[in-house]
């Protein structure tokens, strides 16, 4: 297992150069992450170009036995060229360039800029194509899928549009465009959502289309910036790094003609009081780990307090810095590069702490790396191990967009379900997976389906197919909702699921804040919040599992199970308390037959990875508390974000699958 660092050699004066890759040689770290935002240096005036630089401090770490990955330093244009074509600066929303204040300055479609861009990576890629030391490519930095509304963005929304749809009755059809006179006569009156208002006031069909055109114009950016890497240097991986930022590109595209997948992992430092609050950042890990369904890259993992964009926070407890490292590790990355290597004296990030303060004098939190570098070496027997699930989350990028356009009720948000489950599903110990929701679910016995708002007929079919023949799904509240263009479905819900889990809601009420009481069969009750489901089981085998016990529809189904061809379908229909999925996991852990671990105490996890027959098993303390729990009837005792490895070779006739 690789740890790494987030290098900036412009940041530093030259003198530093050799004594910090001495360290880093000394201490253990194998891989540097540099230039992703350096072009002002790489390419000082327009056409003068100066590599010189990266080329020394290249040699150094190669020289260090050191491995380097490039960031194509696209994502900070160099004042020059904004000077020169001003407007390859996003413009905003009134249409109006943004003036250029940080980083993240440019317009994917303005075409000096990418003209330069191409222009500084082809030089780039070819330069370092024979460089051994460097063995990755990191695209562009976080990329967002950008709302730009220039002239150039908007000519490109409405080709991107033709090519859908083909004509513009086909788009007034499929938009409801009728409503409020929006129909539009020409290609021209199609604009992106200029003007302030609140994306829900706005026709969420266009609205999720423009969101789904902006994915896909980053997406062709990232294309651009592939095509050049790949030809250049045909051995080398490439990334990019990617974070759950406010306008997300759909990650499973972004990342299908790449590599790997970098995701960029900053936990809190600041723990929730009550220890019964959910708090689930392996969820994040969990998620990137099931974009491609292959080991992944933490490009930049918390090192120090966070601050800058926000007041500082607390500096990380005593174990955490390591313990997030080595629980990445746990959840499928093979490699974790630490933002960075020392603090910056300079510019706007100077308080987002690195390893290193300010003083250069290595203090607390570097000890603690040296111990994790030397962690990492021995977790050696890990290589081409993979994190093997019969339980999945799927996700959906459509819905993501589509709940963050129409917010649903008071204080619900897309990913507080998925987090629900995968923090009940860990108090079992089990490994999840979470994957897009179109991929292929052979192999899963038990697949977790929150909020499937968006309705996708192929999703549809295939979860059907799936239940058919013998797995088991669940099915929660806003599931059916929507047509695949973000319009109300006219059937009663969950529309396309009501067969699959043999009842439907008679109505809905969205409570918001309000709380409601559900109560099982067996007399347990729990809280609810946000929304409830009136069910109707109209199924030959639907069971009620749980009634509401409060509000003028007291005694009417809440959660229901269904026995559909050889497999079972539940439907929750409301929004509960965490414990409510911890009973419900674990009963249907049970039923599908999945193995699990009892009685791990809150917050210590437990994931297994494997590779022929070989299984490293984690455990986990992600607290700042010591925690002594029994485990296969064996004491374990783990300090604060403390981790155990145990290692088994398997029996020869245990499969995994
Ligand atoms: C992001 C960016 C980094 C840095 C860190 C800390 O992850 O990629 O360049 O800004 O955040 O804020
Ligand atoms: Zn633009």
């Amino acid at each position: 297992m690789v740890i790494g660092v987030d290098y900036y050699p412009e940041h530093w004066a030259k003198e530093l150069w050799v004594p910090d890759a001495d360290l880093m040689q000394k201490t253990g770290v194998k891989l540097v992450r540099m230039a992703e935002f350096a072009w002002s240096r790489l390419e000082p005036r327009e056409g003068v170009y100066d590599f010189s630089w990266l080329d020394e401090i290249t040699a150094v770490f190669k020289e260090r036995g050191i491995h380097v990955i490039l960031g194509t330093p696209t994502n900070a244009p160099p004042r020059w060229l904004v000077e020169k074509y001003p407007d390859a600066v996003p413009a905003g929303r009134d249409g109006k360039i943004n003036p250029i204040g940080i980083r993240g300055h440019r317009c994917y479609n303005h075409p000096d800029f990418l003209r330069h861009a191409k222009e500084i990576i082809e030089r780039m890629t070819k330069r370092y194509a024979q460089n051994e030391a460097v063995v990755a490519w990191q695209i562009d930095n976080e990329l967002e899928a950008n709302f730009c509304f220039c002239k150039k963005c908007t000519e490109k929304y409405r080709a991107w549009l033709k090519k859908k749809y083909g004509d513009l009755d086909t788009i007034n059809r499929l938009y409801g465009n009728e409503v409020w006179s929006g129909e539009y006569s020409t290609w021209e009156q199609i604009d992106p959502p200029l003007g302030n208002y609140p994306a829900a006031w706005l026709n969420p069909a266009y609205m999720l289309d423009f969101n789904r055109f902006a994915s896909d114009d980053m997406i062709e950016y990232v294309k651009m910036q592939t095509e050049i890497i790949r030809r250049n240097c045909p051995g080398a991986k490439i990334t990019t790094n990617v974070w759950f930022c406010e306008n997300m590109p759909d990650f499973y595209r972004t990342f299908a003609g790449l590599d790997f997948v970098s995701y960029d992992n900053y936990p809190p430092t600041k723990l929730p009081e009550d220890e019964k609050e959910f708090y689930s950042h392996a969820f994040h890990l969990d998620l990137m780990r099931g974009v491609k369904r292959q080991n992944f890259c933490v490009m930049e993992e918390l090192s120090g307090g966070p601050g800058c964009w926000a007041p500082m926070v607390r500096t990380p407890y005593p174990g955490m810095l390591s313990g997030y490292s080595l629980q990445a590790f746990a959840h499928g990355a093979d490699a974790v590069v630490h933002f960075r290597w020392r603090t910056a004296v300079s510019g706007a990030e100077m308080y987002w702490h690195g390893l290193i303060d300010h003083s250069n004098v290595p203090g607390r939190r570097f000890a603690e790396f040296e111990k994790l570098c030397l962690a990492a070496e021995e977790l050696k027997a890990l290589v081409g191990t993979r994190i093997v699930s019969k339980v999945a989350i799927l996700y959906s990028s459509d819905n993501e967009y589509a709940f963050k356009i129409q917010p649903q009720t008071n204080g619900m948000y897309y990913y507080e379900q998925l987090k629900l489950f995968h923090e009940a599903l860990t108090k079992y110990g089990v490994n999840i997976d979470i994957i897009g929701e179109d991929e292929e679910l052979l192999g899963y016995r038990l697949v977790i389906a929150p909020q499937m708002y968006v309705t996708n007929p192929e999703v549809v079919r295939r979860l059907y197919t799936f239940v058919e023949d013998g797995g088991t799904v669940v099915f929660t509240n806003r599931s059916g909702v929507k047509d695949a263009y973000n319009n109300c479905i006219m059937e009663p819900l969950p529309a396309p699921y009501r067969k699959l889990v043999g009842c439907r809601v008679l109505e809905y009420d969205p409570v918001g804040y309000d709380n409601v009481t559900i109560r099982f069969l067996d007399g347990a009750e729990y809280r609810a919040k946000q929304w409830c489901d009136i069910l109707k089981p109209e199924g030959e085998e639907t069971r009620v599992l749980a009634c509401y016990d409060s509000e003028f529809y007291k005694g009417s189904a809440a959660i229901t199970e269904n026995k559909y061809g050889d497999g079972t379908a539940y439907y929750i229909g409301t929004v509960g308390e965490r414990e409510l999925y911890i009973r419900l996991v674990g009963e249907i852990l049970q039923k599908c037959g999945i193995d699990f671990v009892e009685g791990l105490p809150d917050h210590v996890e437990v994931t297994t990875r494997s590779k022929d027959g070989f299984f490293a098993r984690f455990i986990f303390n992600n607290t700042t508390k010591a925690q002594e729990f029994v485990l296969d009837e064996r004491q374990v005792s783990l300090q604060p974000f403390e981790m155990q490895v145990e290692t088994v070779k398997a029996k020869q006739e245990e499969s995994f699958i």
